[in-house]
């Protein structure tokens, strides 16, 4: 079993801004971009560009050691003309692409839902270094042709028949279905004579499966009908464990989806913190099953601050609420069973905060290191301290928080099962190792140092068993935040699920 462990804010930014810098795009660069702290993604949608042309143009590029302030090319450098494709790609032809701005092989090929292979197949003499804007280029050959209204499978001819079909959903590409059933592109075409992959419709049935032999006469009828044979529920059918220094991009790639389908499969992964051995979904099907959660280590909603408190509650908690009240503040309490004080014993004080409207979230019994604990001895970590909280607010909470910030993709999977979300924290004030106030505030600076609240939300870690932090460090947090623009509030609210009934269940 792999383990990792995150420390922390520090190395998870250490990884972003790692020391090796990003070559400055040539001179001749048309148009280059400055890096703003935001998601690794947005570079190549704001240049209107792919992932892979943003890639092309920066050799160098690498999403986790690219850093705020690096600049991309965005621009190719007009330079000379392509070498023409061959006219005898022509007769065989019957769909044309012009090629736009910004486009390369990769994206216009995973626009006509075909492999590159198959677009430089189509296109002999093609040459994708050399690809230019207007240029003309093949996308579809005869053999695929689409015939008219191909809205449901046609049944190949002889020695094949179709043995399972599948309704296409929203969002789905030709992509994403050979993958999702194991199929090779060149199966699938074949099984779906004359599909027409840019223009899938919802509800189409296409074919998944095929066996040998002439269609039994009673299969027959049914799959010329519009009646799909489901397996399952729709959900993930194939993880991949992320690997060391792998990105969104990379993983996506490999797995032959646009980063768009693959962000789609994996809601909430944000790719400037990948954790290697986290699982992450590749492939969507019938018979899949939900993702395990993804761990969430920052805001999605920009300029919010969700300030949260771990390890307590404490002696110190009352009054740090009573203060809370005075900004008419709401944040959020990582809760452990038995830690600095026992849970029964402050159990007025954690009724108080639950009142008030703070976020009460899971942090464990007896803050364990959960990624050295087995899944029984996750479990009754996890069951023990909802046992206590059903007794004190009544409920149990939607959301966790690993101690330590470390945990392993077993843990993950049984938190997922328990119907946990994970959060960790992009901003680690490091008040439970310095219990120096200085010191604190420092590491809080830093950590959002380059930041801006229109470009970026964080979560803060802080404890309120210790007296520094409950008495100095969180009013100090709060002002300072406040003052750079950000909204205080909690970790629910900051990734956009604000109403607190979805923080909890009974
Ligand atoms: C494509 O063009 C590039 C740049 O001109 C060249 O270096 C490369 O050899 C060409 N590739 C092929 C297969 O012709
Ligand atoms: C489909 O894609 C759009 C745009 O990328 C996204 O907003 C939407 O949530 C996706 N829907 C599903 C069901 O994945
Ligand atoms: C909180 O508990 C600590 C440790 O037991 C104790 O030293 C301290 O005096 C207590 N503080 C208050 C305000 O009760
Ligand atoms: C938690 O356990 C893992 C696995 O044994 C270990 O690598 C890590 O250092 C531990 N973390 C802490 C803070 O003890």
């Amino acid at each position: 079993m792999k383990f990792f462990t995150i420390l922390g804010v520090a190395a998870a930014f250490v990884v972003i801004c790692a020391p090796e810098t990003l070559a400055a795009p040539a001179a001749t660069c048309p148009k280059t971009y400055t890096l703003l702290p935001t998601k690794g993604t947005t570079v190549a949608s704001k240049a209107k560009i792919t992932e892979k042309v943003l890639a092309q143009l920066n050799p160098k590029y690498d999403c986790k050691k690219i850093k705020v302030g690096d600049k991309l090319c965005v621009q190719a450098v007009g330079s000379k003309a392509p070498s023409s494709v061959q006219s005898s790609a022509a007769p065989k032809c019957f769909s044309w692409h012009t090629i736009s701005s910004g486009e390369s092989c990769w994206s216009i090929s995973k626009d006509a839902g075909i492999t590159q292979d198959n677009l430089v197949k189509y296109n002999p003499g093609l040459n994708c270094s050399t690809i230019q804007p207007g240029q003309k280029i093949c996308t579809a050959i005869s053999s695929a042709a689409p015939s008219k209204a191909s809205t449901g499978p046609t049944t190949t001819p002889t020695a094949f028949h179709c043995t399972s079909y599948y309704s296409v959903k929203k969002n789905d590409t030709c992509w994403s279905i050979w993958t999702a059933f194991g199929q090779t592109e060149d199966k699938f075409m074949a099984n779906n004579p004359g599909i027409q992959c840019k223009g899938l419709q919802l509800g189409q049935q296409v074919c998944v499966a095929t066996a040998a032999g002439p269609a039994p006469s009673s299969a027959s009828k049914s799959s010329s009908g519009a009646t799909p044979t489901p397996t399952g529920k729709w959900g993930c059918t194939k993880l991949h464990a992320i690997g060391k220094d792998e990105t969104c991009w990379a993983i996506s790639q490999a797995a032959k989806l646009t980063l768009d389908t693959f962000l789609s499969y994996n809601p909430g992964l944000d790719c400037r913190f990948l954790n290697a051995g986290v699982n992450v979904c590749i492939a969507q099907g019938a018979g899949g099953s939900p993702p395990p959660p993804i761990p969430i280590y920052t805001c999605t909603k920009k300029g919010t601050f969700a300030i949260t408190f771990d390890d307590g509650p404490y002696n110190f908690t009352d009054a740090l609420l009573d203060y809370l009240d005075t900004q008419s503040l709401k944040v959020t309490f990582f809760i452990n069973g038995k830690n600095f004080g026992n849970i029964y014993d402050y159990a007025k004080t954690l009724k108080k905060a639950f009142d008030r409207g703070h976020q009460i979230a899971h942090h464990t019994w007896s803050h364990a290191n959960i990624s050295t604990l087995n899944e029984a001895a996750l479990r009754s970590e996890i069951t023990q301290l909802e046992v206590a909280l059903r007794k004190i607010i009544g409920c149990i909470p939607t959301y966790f928080r690993p101690p330590f910030g470390a945990y392993n993709a077993d843990n993950l999977r049984v938190l997922g099962a328990m119907g946990y979300k994970v959060v960790v924290w992009d901003v680690d004030s490091e008040d439970w190792l310095v219990e120096n106030l200085k010191k604190e505030q420092t590491n809080y600076q830093n950590a959002i140092k380059g930041t801006t609240p229109a470009d970026s939300g964080h979560i803060s870690l802080q404890h309120d068993p210790h007296k520094i932090t409950s008495q100095q460090l969180a009013p100090w947090a709060v002002d300072y935040v406040k003052k750079l623009g950000y909204k205080v509030t909690t970790v629910g609210d900051c990734l956009g699920d604000s109403d607190p009934k979805n923080w909890y269940r009974p």
